[in-house]
């Protein structure tokens, strides 16, 4: 999506997204109360991230949740470019994954695109991108998957199949649909038109391997769904089901505007900060707040144009009292932002204590994950 304001795309997230707008433009149906109570009924309980909209738009959801009602094997597909290390914004899916394969009882196939940041990617070589596939794994089972039900894979070594499925997605993509869809140019080198294939093809893997039914669902941000456009319209060609997708916004970066973005590490929080790094990064945060404690106190906040308000209302305060009272209390003066920062630094401080303590037991479960074919 591109105008004057913004541009989402899978590469580019930029701008004040209006994602109402964005609904329209990409074509996607907007997450309805009636899907999510009746995955709130599956689940057990009603997620933060579907209690504060964080995800809000989907295709073809609530056939998935069907399908599942009718004993068709539920199925899960998410990933991941491995360009450097993981941060908050990434969590972010995978997070809500684990919610429904804990649902769902559901299959999770984990793609790691390591060809792809080697061809968009001016700066990485192939060595330093095997690195941070290598690091981005530990995260990526520190969230919780189930090792039984759970497949993480590479492009660059698990080929033969990926490969095998995208020559047949490859052939009933033109070049003038990857253009219109992904921007390619005369300049774009081919691996990056062919790429898109193999983003696509593990929306068939399962079907590949296992040579039975079952029904894919993609949960990520939405700046991915070019590619389940180019793959749904495939599907029928190659006598696969089309696949599901359940879609989030993105967390913005600590700073003024934009999503949290590795290329911004200042304003992002990785994974692998220390909690002094994070407080630090926290600290200085952009917020809604006044330029002084005197105009705080008269005018108030704005917790709607504040980072450390976004960050404990979509992800770190479970508690609806508190959000509440936090958001009254900034808008009437009451509340300076200090305050808020603290909680917040306090908050992503014991994440990150929790997540690299798991972080360091995956080290030795590794090899449970990975794609075995
Ligand atoms: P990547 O590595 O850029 O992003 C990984 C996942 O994180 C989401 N995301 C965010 N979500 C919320 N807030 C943010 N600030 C934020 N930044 C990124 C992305 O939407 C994505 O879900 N090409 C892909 C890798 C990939 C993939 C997939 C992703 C391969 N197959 C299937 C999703 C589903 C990539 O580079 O993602």
């Amino acid at each position: 999506m591109q105008n004057s304001e913004s541009v989402v795309t899978p590469w580019e997230v930029r701008g004040e997204i209006d994602y109402d707008e964005l609904i329209r433009q990409f074509g996607v149906e907007p997450l309805t109360e009636d899907l999510i109570v009746k995955l709130e009924r599956h689940a057990g309980f009603r997620h933060i991230l579907l209690r504060r909209g964080m995800f809000f738009a989907h295709r073809e959801f609530g056939d998935w949740m069907k399908s599942y009602e009718n004993g068709v094997k539920a199925t899960l597909y998410t990933g991941r470019g491995p360009s450097g290390n993981t941060h908050l914004g990434h969590l972010i899916p995978w997070i809500f994954t684990k919610y429904l394969q804990d649902a769902f009882d559901a299959d999770l196939y984990f793609q790691l695109t390591d060809d792809e940041k080697y061809l968009f990617n001016q700066d990485l070589t192939t060595e330093e991108i095997a690195k941070y596939t290598q690091e981005n794994i530990l995260d990526i089972i520190a969230v919780g998957f189930k090792p039984k039900k759970t497949k993480i894979f590479t492009n660059l070594t698990n080929s033969r199949p990926l490969y095998n499925i995208a020559v047949k997605v490859a052939k009933h993509v033109t070049f003038s649909t990857a253009k219109a869809t992904f921007g390619f140019s005369d300049s774009s080198n081919i691996g990056m038109i062919f790429f898109p294939a193999m983003q696509a093809a593990p929306c068939f893997l399962p079907q590949y391997l296992e040579g039975k039914d079952s029904h894919v669902l993609i949960p990520c941000a939405i700046d991915q769904d070019p590619y389940w456009r180019i793959s749904r319209d495939v599907a029928p060609k190659l006598g696969y089901r089309k696949t599901a997708g359940i879609f989030s916004k993105f967390i913005p970066g600590l700073g003024a505007g934009g999503k949290m973005s590795a290329s911004m590490p200042e304003t992002a929080i990785f994974l692998s900060d220390t909690v002094e790094q994070a407080t630090k990064k926290v600290k200085n945060a952009f917020t809604g707040g006044q330029p002084t404690i005197k105009e705080q106190k008269e005018k108030g906040g704005d917790p709607d144009a504040c980072v450390v308000y976004a960050y404990l209302f979509s992800l770190f305060d479970e508690d609806d009292a508190s959000v509440a009272e936090t958001c009254r209390a900034c808008k009437s003066g009451e509340r300076m932002c200090g305050t808020c920062k603290n909680r917040l630094a306090e908050k992503v401080a014991a994440f990150l204590e929790e997540h690299q303590e798991k972080r360091e037991k995956a080290k030795d479960i590794v090899e449970d994950f990975m794609l075995k074919e």
